[in-house]
């Protein structure tokens, strides 16, 4: 059972009762491999397959804060780092980096949280704090080294789990405060994908009433891209493969326009009309039609990095890179979207279905981001 005091209630669930009835709801974990007081779901080898998992997290140290995780989005990285595809996966691997949940115990000089509040943690743990990139804020790009959530080892010799997870203890620096008016399950892709969208967006100065945002691809990612940069009072105009997606790129998420990248004429038609363009799409693809959509000066930002080597110098248009955001940057988006009622677009998953999720996330069959129902489905 996770023992938790609730100050404030959850979207879905009203009151504390009732949020004790839901994580009673007992799992099928009792065959879980390995020892210890928090349950999670593992990768154990490079198979893809997850199972459940018993781990200890480390005691809630002076400045950590120790929470119950309700949800946990699930990103394409995921599954890449279960299957190993980027290499050297450490195993067993707890994945998930968008995580939301309830606090539950604050070390004695935590003064950002005590329990009860939301609490969030997205792509990073910790990082040495003293860098030059640490100390502008952008802890993301450490050149000690950041700990990301999951697959890397604390100074205390542990391996950081992720937030597929019943239990997370976190450096309280770390933690975002996750805002009272979105719903948890909705907002908790909003730790990665919104803020790997966010960020570009604000880095360009495509934030702003009237810019006129390309977004290349409708997944995860590009929905996100699409609803912050609309929140922006940008003009925004979705490219993507499938022509099925338009009615919800205007519709749902208020695009306003829809380009079908194959159509020679549309695309001629938006030549050196955009001011920037965030490139979602993770597969090696040509660049150059979109290219010609940039006015000059205009940038093409890859957030999944797919970089083909070529130069690109007519316009003075520019290729760029971004990964994710700082942690001050991650509450300042957090905060944008409270204020601006931004989510996801999320189906929900028990976590016994994790598995089938993940084989539709390899398929690309998600609508838009998948979340795990954590605190309804897993009980330690
Ligand atoms: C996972 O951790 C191992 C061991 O530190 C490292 O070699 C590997 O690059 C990490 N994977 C990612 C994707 O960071
Ligand atoms: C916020 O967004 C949700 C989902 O899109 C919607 O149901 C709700 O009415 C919105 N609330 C406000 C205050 O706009
Ligand atoms: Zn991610
Ligand atoms: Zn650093």
């Amino acid at each position: 059972m996770v023992r938790i005091k609730l100050v404030r209630p959850m979207t879905e669930v009203k009151s504390f009762d009732e949020f004790s009835e839901a994580v009673k709801k007992p799992c099928a974990c009792s065959h879980a491999k390995g020892s210890g007081s928090v349950l999670g779901y593992a990768a154990l080898d490079d198979s893809g397959h997850l199972e459940p998992f018993r781990f200890d997290r480390r005691p809630v140290g002076p400045t950590d804060i120790s929470f119950a995780v309700t949800h946990c989005g699930i990103c394409h990285s995921d599954l890449h780092q279960i299957k190993n595809e980027w290499k050297n996966s450490i195993f067993p691997m707890v994945p998930g980096h968008e995580i939301v949940g309830i606090c539950t115990e604050v070390g004695p000089q935590v003064t950002k949280f005590k329990p009860g509040d939301r609490v969030a943690v997205g792509c990073m743990v910790d990082s040495c704090g003293e860098c030059e990139a640490c100390q502008r804020g952008l802890e993301q790009y450490c050149s000690v080294g950041v700990q990301w959530t999951y697959n890397t080892t604390a100074p205390d010799g542990t391996i950081n789990q992720g937030g597929y997870s019943t239990s997370l203890v976190v450096k309280e620096s770390f933690a975002l405060r996750f805002p009272d008016n979105l719903p948890l399950d909705a907002g908790a892709p909003l730790l990665c994908a919104g803020i790997t969208t966010y960020s570009p967006l604000r880095h360009w100065g495509l934030d702003k009433p009237g810019k006129k945002v390309g977004v290349i691809g409708l997944g995860g990612l590009g929905h996100m891209a699409v609803k912050l940069a609309k929140a922006f009072g940008a003009e925004v105009t979705v490219f993507s493969t499938s022509p099925g997606k338009e009615h919800e790129a205007l519709h749902e998420f208020g695009a306003d326009h829809f380009i079908v990248s194959k159509d020679r004429a549309a695309m001629k038609k938006a030549h050196s009309t955009l001011d920037g363009i965030i490139d979602t799409v993770s597969a090696n693809h040509p660049l150059a039609d979109y290219l010609a959509t940039l006015k000059l000066d205009g940038s093409l930002i890859m957030v999944p990095l797919a970089l083909p080597a070529f130069a690109i110098t007519a316009q003075r248009r520019s290729v760029a890179g971004s990964a994710i955001g700082g942690i001050q940057e991650t509450q300042e988006m957090l905060d944008f979207c409270g204020e601006h009622n931004v989510t996801c677009m999320i189906e929900k998953v028990d976590v016994a279905d994790v598995n089938k999720a993940m084989e539709r996330l390899a398929a690309n069959d998600v609508k838009y981001r998948f979340v795990l129902e954590i605190a309804k489905t897993l009980v330690a």
